[in-house]
């Protein structure tokens, strides 16, 4: 296992999980709406941790899928919220079901690429930033692998000086942010902030956190 891996996996099972909100993110009650996706979309949350920001998605009507490493995650999140569910086994991988909503356990870089179907939008908070450099671009490519053309990726940045924090959260930059995803998609900002945040127990920094409406380019079609 690798130690990126086996890192995620003992923050859950120590409980050291400091990204976990207790409620709705409030940047995705009031910028998501403004993306007017239709009634019944279906929305990929990759990286979902026990997010509650779930919920919230399937209360304005959408179908969501999430993915996560850590069952721990996915069982805590079922239990806290207290939802009935089953479990289905597709070749090793679990998927945790319940109405409007199903969690794929396992690793998003080695899950079969076929168990997801085309979705209409990619919810993406603290999922990029939590990975190192090496991996963003495959974790893009596999991104819009699953996203349908005209489809939009809701995505949050920090941008930081790196070398005062080791990360995660890594500093991705808006120039990365451009190289990234602008072969298949346009990126807007639609927003951007400095927000002070927690270095260590004893110290703050400043940092530039933006939300990025990534819209995926139409299909070329054949002439
Ligand atoms: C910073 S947390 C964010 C969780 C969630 N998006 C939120 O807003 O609370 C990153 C999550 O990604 C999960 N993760 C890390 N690497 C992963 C991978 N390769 N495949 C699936 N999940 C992964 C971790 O277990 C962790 O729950």
């Amino acid at each position: 296992m690798s130690k990126g891996i086996q890192f995620w996996l003992d923050l859950w099972q120590q409980g050291r999980i400091p990204f976990h909100r207790s409620e709705v993110h409030p940047d995705l009650i009031n910028f998501w709406p403004e993306l007017q996706l239709k009634p019944k979309s279906t929305v990929l949350v990759p990286l979902c941790g026990k997010s509650i920001d779930m919920l919230w998605l399937v209360q304005q009507t959408y179908q969501v899928i999430g993915i996560e490493l850590s069952e721990h995650a996915v069982v805590q999140f079922f239990q806290e919220q207290q939802l009935a569910f089953t479990v289905e086994l597709h070749q090793q991988f679990k998927k945790y079901i319940t109405d409007s909503l199903c969690i794929w356990v396992g690793d998003i870089f080695t899950l079969d690429k076929a168990l997801i179907p085309a979705v209409d939008a990619i919810y993406d908070r603290a999922a990029l930033i939590a990975l190192p450099q090496k991996l963003r671009s495959v974790y893009t490519t596999l991104c819009f692998n699953w996203l349908k053309p005209q489809g939009f990726i809701f995505l949050k940045t920090l941008n930081y000086n790196q070398s005062l924090m080791q990360g995660p959260p890594y500093s991705v930059s808006p120039e990365e942010v451009t190289q990234l995803y602008a072969l298949q998609a346009t990126p807007h900002c639609l927003h951007s902030r400095k927000q002070e945040h927690a270095i260590n127990e004893n110290n703050t920094m400043v940092v530039d956190e933006s939300i990025w409406n990534i819209i995926k380019h139409e299909a070329k079609t054949k002439s």
